[in-house]
């Protein structure tokens, strides 16, 4: 499964990529908000693809398919690794069908219902974004959407990518793991959980106080080839 992390802050984003632990980034209106400040939009954006090795998810802000269009056009100029954000709506679905045709890729988001899933699908999304954890806030089990989603697309050989978005536990990653999602989307805090283990810290600080205990000096490289 890929791991895309969702932000916008490029020094998470830095440090997640230079721990090889990310293959895409997906960012939305509010997470960007949150980090452009007096920056840019534009420049702001083309940092986030450079900083990683993979898609990067920009969505549009029109709400007609013509605008979408035209601002997703303009946000695929940034950079190549530019993937364009449209919401499951009937206008951004058209939009979708569009720059798919146009040869740009589209994520659509906001998806809460498999059978909005099997739409997108029809148009030509590359991505399917299901958001698990607004589902799970109104007492839906998010989970059972990923499952119901693969189901489909497996049934009819869609190629659109599974996307898991709105995770907020590493049991959401797991789980979408176990479903055959193609793609989780994680917040930073999660990402960090996932690589966490207090075994893992206790046996690493044993091993190092055991070593200098017993006096024992790493050899160098060069002593090692004699
Ligand atoms: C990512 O593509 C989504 O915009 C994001 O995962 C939504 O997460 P939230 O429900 O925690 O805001």
């Amino acid at each position: 499964m890929k791991i895309f992390l969702d932000t916008a802050d490029l020094q998470e984003i830095r440090r997640a990529a230079r721990a090889g632990l990310i293959d895409g980034v997906t960012t939305n209106p509010s997470l960007m908000a949150k980090v452009v400040g007096d920056a840019d939009v534009g420049d702001y954006m083309k940092e986030v693809t450079e900083a990683v090795n993979g898609p990067v998810s920009l969505e549009v802000l029109a709400t007609e398919a013509d605008g979408m269009v035209a601002q997703g056009r303009d946000l695929a100029r940034i950079a190549d690794n530019v993937v364009i954000k449209c919401p499951l709506t009937e206008e951004g679905l058209a939009a979708t069908r569009q720059l798919r045709a146009e040869g740009i890729g589209v994520n659509v988001t906001l998806c809460f219902s498999p059978s909005q899933a099997l739409l997108a699908a029809k148009a030509g999304a590359s991505y399917i974004s299901p958001f698990v954890g607004r589902l799970d806030d109104i007492s839906h089990e998010g989970m059972e959407l990923i499952a119901q989603i693969r189901e489909i697309y497996d049934n009819y050989g869609y190629d659109t990518e599974i996307l898991v978005a709105s995770i907020r536990h590493p049991l959401h990653f797991v789980e979408a793991a176990l479903i055959g999602a193609d793609i989780a989307t994680l917040p930073p805090t999660v990402l960090w959980k996932l690589l966490a283990h207090p075994l893992t810290d206790r046996g690493l600080e044993n091993f190092i106080k055991d070593w200098e205990k017993a006096k024992l000096v790493v050899p160098s490289m060069e002593e090692a080839k004699l």
